[in-house]
């Protein structure tokens, strides 16, 4: 752990050759490209990271939320590294492995079972967006309903149905043609009434949320929102989706945010911590609703090649291991509380544990993540004005680092 070290111009000349080598080959839209962005990550450890030029950053991002353990964890780089000398790939929903049943197995553990509903099943993803369709699949198996409600604000992904169910204006516009009609709006958060509203007017299967809006803008809802949520499907008989795919793994200083106000979902959908840094999501679900999906007769419904990858399996596994651990919970709690402690000094915060947004305007949001950049801090703007400046870091972040970006935010902001 340490802070920023910076021996060339950020970004420095090998970042800025390999830039113009990406803008001629890779598809336009993908990586931002410009005189001051970005730099090119060539190795990480703990919350640093050093790129192409040698210089080294403080990643307040945890790369999207995914490395809460920190960069190059040992046990979860063990746990790969050793998969990889015996088997790096199967066939998951043919001829799978010891792994994937465990996980499985894991998955169904630190969800339902932990909770006292019994047992979990499991649907393994690469991407969060698979983790959530398979949720919105199962939904419409178990209550034929094609409906979802969703929310404004909400980001689940983008393959075509996590982004039909996405509410982000920015995202679904250009694609607003090939997309589907199956998903209704609600504010977020809103009352009881809105959403009974809603369900007055369509025939909804399934309530899809995130417990805290990540992409969104780290937006906290009120403590009774989700338990109301909960006895609105109960009462309508449909299905609360609980999307966990950013929050869950300890990130709100709880091993699942649901935890906090002890809402119990039908189906969860899990990503990124989850192995901390190998794509690989998983939908669980209580098992008397995954029973929707029939019995395979040897062509499943739902799979993709990677589906229950090994290397995969094993992170997850040792990620599990470690998420479990109440010192972990206790640690982000402790850290958030002071992070946010820092970023109060220079203005409003919003968030839990380690998933916190500081206010601000567009413009100075933005600028804030270029100015962080340049002074070594790796930082992101959300919100669907990319006006909250947002900070995820690793849960080993020190007090030396919060000090550090403490003492440079009121300039960045400026
Ligand atoms: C809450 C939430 N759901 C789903 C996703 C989509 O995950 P992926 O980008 O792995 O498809 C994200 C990604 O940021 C997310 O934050």
């Amino acid at each position: 752990m340490a802070l920023p070290d910076l021996i060339t111009e950020i970004p420095g000349p090998r970042s800025r050759a390999l830039a113009a080598r990406l803008r001629r080959y890779e598809s336009r839209n993908v990586t931002f490209l410009a005189d001051d962005w970005p730099i090119f990550w060539e190795r990480a450890e703990g919350v640093n990271v050093w790129d192409s030029d040698g210089n080294r950053f403080l990643d307040l991002t945890a790369a999207f939320g995914v490395s809460s353990l920190g960069h190059t964890a040992p046990d979860l780089r063990d746990a790969l590294t050793g998969q990889a000398q015996v088997l790096m790939h199967a066939m998951g929903d043919v001829h799978p492995t010891e792994l994937k049943a465990e996980l499985c197995a894991r998955l169904s553990a630190i969800t339902f079972e932990r909770w006292g509903a019994g047992q979990g099943k499991v649907i393994l993803g690469n991407s969060g967006f698979e983790a959530i369709e398979a949720a919105l699949k199962t939904s419409l198996l178990r209550t034929g309903k094609r409906g979802v409600l969703a929310f404004s604000g909400g980001y689940h992904g983008l393959g075509f149905g996590a982004l039909t169910a996405t509410g982000l204006p920015f995202f679904r516009e250009p694609f607003r043609a090939q997309l589907a009609d199956f998903a209704a709006f609600a504010p977020y958060p809103c009352e009881r009434e809105q959403i009974e509203a809603v369900l007055r007017e369509r025939e909804i299967g399934c309530v899809l949320v995130e417990p805290v809006q990540g992409r969104g803008g780290c937006v906290v809802p009120p403590r009774d929102f989700l338990p109301m949520l909960r006895e609105v499907c109960d009462s309508h008989g449909i299905l609360l989706v609980l999307d966990e795919v950013y929050t869950g793994f300890n990130r709100t200083g709880a091993l699942f945010a649901c935890e906090h106000s002890g809402v119990v979902p039908d189906l969860i959908c899990l990503g990124k911590a989850l192995t901390g840094g190998f794509p690989l999501s998983a939908c669980v679900g209580r098992a008397a609703v995954m029973d929707a999906w029939p019995l395979s007769s040897g062509e499943a419904l739902h799979t993709s090649t990677f589906l229950g990858n090994p290397l995969g399996c094993a992170m997850a596994l040792a990620s599990i291991e470690r998420h479990g651990r109440p010192e972990i919970a206790q640690l982000v709690r402790e850290r958030g509380a002071r992070l946010a402690a820092a970023l109060r000094l220079a203005g409003e915060v919003r968030g839990m544990g380690l998933m916190l947004g500081l206010e601000s305007t567009t413009e100075r949001a933005i600028g804030a993540v270029k100015r962080a950049l340049r002074d070594g801090v790796l930082l992101l703007a959300d919100g669907p004005e990319s006006d909250v400046l947002s900070f995820s870091p690793p849960f080993g972040v020190a007090d030396l680092e919060i000090d550090f970006v403490a003492g440079k935010l009121a300039a960045w902001l400026s």
